[in-house]
């Protein structure tokens, strides 16, 4: 299965950094925030990988990772013109995917401590979501469970259903790139992959892997310092 990294948002709440440095080359602990994702993806068995950014960062990332020889791994480049969203950042990578070939996202500033190898392994149809239960669900896609059936998923609501967040990583079968051509933009103005998900939920067909590990959305100072200090005291 191919991957696609995703890069290309705005990271203002890492503002002013983020006004030099694309959030995802911001440092966790003694390496770009970029590796933590892209390892996540290689030891889940996905070393072939499209990476989406904004045209003006592609070369920083060129110069960092490359083209993934030094991971081992193979790293081509995507561009979104515009921040239009999470799911229209996939849409990017359409060109790389043969009609029907499944597609496993992972958010470029989530951190995971464990690999999803058997959620890939084991990915036939539909899609398959990834959660975990938070402190703040508020901050995120946020996920009503009926014990390990996900009824309905809320993209950062005022006021939570429960404390189950879906994570930045997904696997999807092929029909992904027509659901996200169907959709439109949410109240502020994104194309959200909570829809994307929300469609093959009222269809029966997403699935959800419950987290066992560590999870950081390093997209704020406090998330990102938590994730440095935890990578710092494992070494
Ligand atoms: O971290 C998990 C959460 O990620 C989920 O619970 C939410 O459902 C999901 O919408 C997302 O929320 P965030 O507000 O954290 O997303 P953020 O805007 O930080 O973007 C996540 C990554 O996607 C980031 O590395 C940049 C990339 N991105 C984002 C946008 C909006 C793009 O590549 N292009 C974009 O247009």
């Amino acid at each position: 299965m191919k991957g696609i990294i995703l890069a290309g948002g705005r990271g203002t709440r890492l503002a002013p950094f983020t006004r030099l440095i694309k959030k995802e080359l911001l440092p966790v602990y003694n390496k770009p925030l970029i590796y933590y994702p892209l390892m996540t993806l290689r030891n889940s068995g996905i070393d072939d990988v499209i990476l989406v950014s904004d045209p003006y960062n592609i070369h920083a990332f060129l110069d960092v990772i490359g083209e993934g020889e030094d991971l081992g791994m193979r790293i081509r480049y995507a561009i979104q013109n515009r921040q239009l969203g999470i799911a229209d950042a996939i849409m990017q990578a359409k060109i790389f995917f043969e009609e029907g070939e499944p597609v496993a996202v992972i958010l470029g500033d989530n951190i995971f401590t464990e690999n999803f190898k058997e959620a890939v392994k084991e990915f036939s149809k539909g899609a398959c979501i990834a959660v975990t239960q938070v402190s703040d669900p508020e901050r995120f896609g946020v996920v009503s469970m009926e014990g390990d059936r996900v009824v309905k998923i809320i993209e950062k609501p005022e006021k939570p259903e429960s404390n189950w967040a879906a994570v930045g990583f997904y696997v999807y079968d092929g029909t992904v790139f027509k659901r996200i051509e169907k959709l439109v933009p949410s109240a502020r103005g994104e194309y959200e992959i909570t829809d994307v998900n929300n469609q093959y939920l009222q269809e029966g067909s997403l699935k959800c892997a419950k987290m066992k590990g560590e999870w950081f959305d390093a997209g704020t100072f406090d998330s990102l310092l938590s994730a440095s200090n935890y990578f710092g005291s494992k070494k």
